[in-house]
């Protein structure tokens, strides 16, 4: 395959939706030293706290923490620090929290970066707009239904990126119409399923490689790789159609084997 102008970077956040530290722990193992980016989400969080992110931050890993900050705005921005200060690489904030929540949330990553002397990187702040799950009726009882939701995500997004966020979570249904209304917008794609693979509840789901051609700059894979029997093969089919199509978890740096030898 020649390089072309689609041959970019795409990490695979694998989300460690379990219970305990240990489950955590195991998954990372299972995954090997070269799986480098995770989730960390509420259920995992609220049962093991900071210390599993410091766990893998201290074996390199880049984390994704996904709490969706939701509060009145001093409070969004003093989680915000306390994230930074983790050293976690990725932390979403609910733009329902209104612009001044994200601007203060955008500004306390900011500051943490140029105050800190181990990151070389600011934390990026991602804003969520509506929750996949919300359907036209969850909009309608929670007073959300004068504008269709699809409007809604792209308002809440261009508020994202007036804010100065770096990126929004959005449906690989909503991605392209996001990236047409805000460019400047990094997407990570949660409900992703190889071909074939188990949905479990996820209603609106996209292969690695669709979302990847859509216009994703971040996936989310959870249960595809956590629930499979052998984790480790899961993770690489992953990676190889994300190859076979192009795209590369990482460019420069550690790469993986098996992904194709086209990045730069
Ligand atoms: O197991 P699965 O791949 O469906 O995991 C999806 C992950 O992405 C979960 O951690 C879930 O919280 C998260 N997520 C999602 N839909 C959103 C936002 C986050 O599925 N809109």
């Amino acid at each position: 395959m020649a390089l072309d102008s689609k041959i970019r970077p795409l990490p695979v956040y694998i989300a460690l939706d379990v219970d305990t530290y240990e489950e955590a722990v195991a998954v990372v193992n299972a995954l090997g030293d070269d799986a480098m980016y995770y989730k960390v989400g509420l259920q995992l969080f609220s049962a093991a706290g900071r210390s599993i992110v410091e766990w893998l931050r201290a074996k390199g890993k880049s984390v994704f923490l996904d709490l969706k900050f939701h509060d009145i705005p001093q409070t969004v921005e003093k989680a915000v620090r306390q994230a930074a200060m983790l050293g976690v690489q990725l932390c979403t904030v609910h733009s329902l929290a209104g612009r001044e929540a994200l601007v203060r949330a955008v500004g306390a990553a900011q500051e943490y970066g140029a105050a800190s002397a181990t990151k070389d990187d600011q934390m990026g702040i991602l804003a969520v707009t509506l929750l996949t799950s919300i359907e036209d009726k969850t909009a309608q009882e929670i007073g959300l239904a004068k504008k269709s939701i699809a409007e809604h995500v792209r308002s809440l997004a261009l508020l994202a990126q007036a804010a100065g966020a770096h990126g929004v979570v959005c449906s690989a249904a909503e991605l392209q119409e996001i990236k047409r209304a805000c460019p400047q917008l990094r997407a990570l794609v949660p409900g992703i399923r190889p071909a074939g693979a188990d949905r479990h509840d996820q209603a609106r789901v996209a292969t690695p490689s669709d979302a990847a051609r859509w216009g994703a700059d971040y996936l989310v894979v959870g249960r595809a790789v956590t629930t499979a029997t052998d984790r480790r093969a899961a993770y690489l089919d992953i990676l190889r159609e994300l190859a076979d199509a192009g795209y590369y978890e990482r460019c420069g740096g550690m790469r993986h084997d098996d992904q194709r030898n086209h990045c730069h």
